[in-house]
């Protein structure tokens, strides 16, 4: 399903996950549709995109302009095998008695929100083939609340739940919903964040790509409901 020719939706495309993503499905011969909130950050990150790969800017906070330009896009591919809805972000630092309406609101947005719009616009073209794969990003942090991160655990928790339940809804129907719960990754971000810290024990975005692109293919048939902790060896 994921092999050569099929159609794989990335959303976060541009960002230091998508773009591993992005290269793994590649390599295997997949056609993209590469979603990300700003045209610039697309072009910038595929210069060399092939002529049947999509490209699509979209603030996936708005649901009636995500179920548009998605629904579009999916239907000018033609059908869809794979969603890995990986856009999200990530914000700490209030406890949760002093948090801001703000940092709720954000993470909630572009956590939960982002990914509730992705598979609203293509659940039903997954639905009228009767199959397709959906890969979502949680965190390996959420699993339980911490510290100072009580927004962003909440929102990934909500994300992990989700996926539980559109598992249970569309497993009978032939799509398979999981997700990855990915400890720190080992981005140029974190690097400049945390630089006392040391990063060989965090996980390299291709091996978290691996992951998500084996979730994504027929070989991941009888996985379901499936959350993965991704935490490399640190
Ligand atoms: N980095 C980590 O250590 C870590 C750990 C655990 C989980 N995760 C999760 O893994 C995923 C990828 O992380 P990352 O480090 O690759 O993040 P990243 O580099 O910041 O990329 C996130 C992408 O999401 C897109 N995005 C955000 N809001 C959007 C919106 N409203 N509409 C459209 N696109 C939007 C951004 O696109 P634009 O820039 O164009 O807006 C960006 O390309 C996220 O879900 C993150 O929460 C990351």
């Amino acid at each position: 399903m994921s092999g050569s020719g099929s159609v794989v939706m990335i959303t976060g495309a541009a960002g230091n996950l998508g773009r591993a993503v992005a290269e793994a499905f590649a390599a295997q011969g997949a056609r993209l549709i590469l979603v990300g909130g700003h045209r610039s950050s697309l072009a910038h990150a595929f210069p060399d995109a092939p002529g049947d790969w999509q490209l699509v800017d979209v603030d996936l906070t708005d649901r009636d302009a995500t179920r548009q330009r998605l629904g579009e896009t999916i239907a000018n591919a033609g059908r869809l095998d794979a969603l890995c809805a990986i856009a999200g972000g990530f914000h700490m630092g209030e406890a949760v008695h002093e948090m801001s309406a703000e940092t709720w609101n954000q993470m909630m947005e572009v956590n939960v929100q982002t990914l509730l719009n992705t598979v609203q616009a293509a659940v039903p073209a997954m639905l009228a083939q009767g199959r397709g794969r959906i890969v979502t990003v949680g965190a390996a942090s959420a699993r339980q609340g911490v510290a100072a991160m009580g927004a962003y655990t909440a929102a990934k928790s909500t994300v992990m739940r989700l996926t539980e339940a559109m598992a249970a809804e569309l497993g009978p129907k032939g799509i398979n919903v999981n997700g990855v719960l990915p400890s720190v990754i080992d981005t140029p971000e974190n690097r400049k964040a945390m630089p006392k810290a040391d990063p060989s024990g965090w996980v390299k975005p291709a091996d978290l790509a691996a992951v998500i692109r084996f979730l994504g293919s027929d070989e991941a048939a009888a996985v379901n409901g499936a959350l993965i902790p991704v935490t490399g060896r640190g």
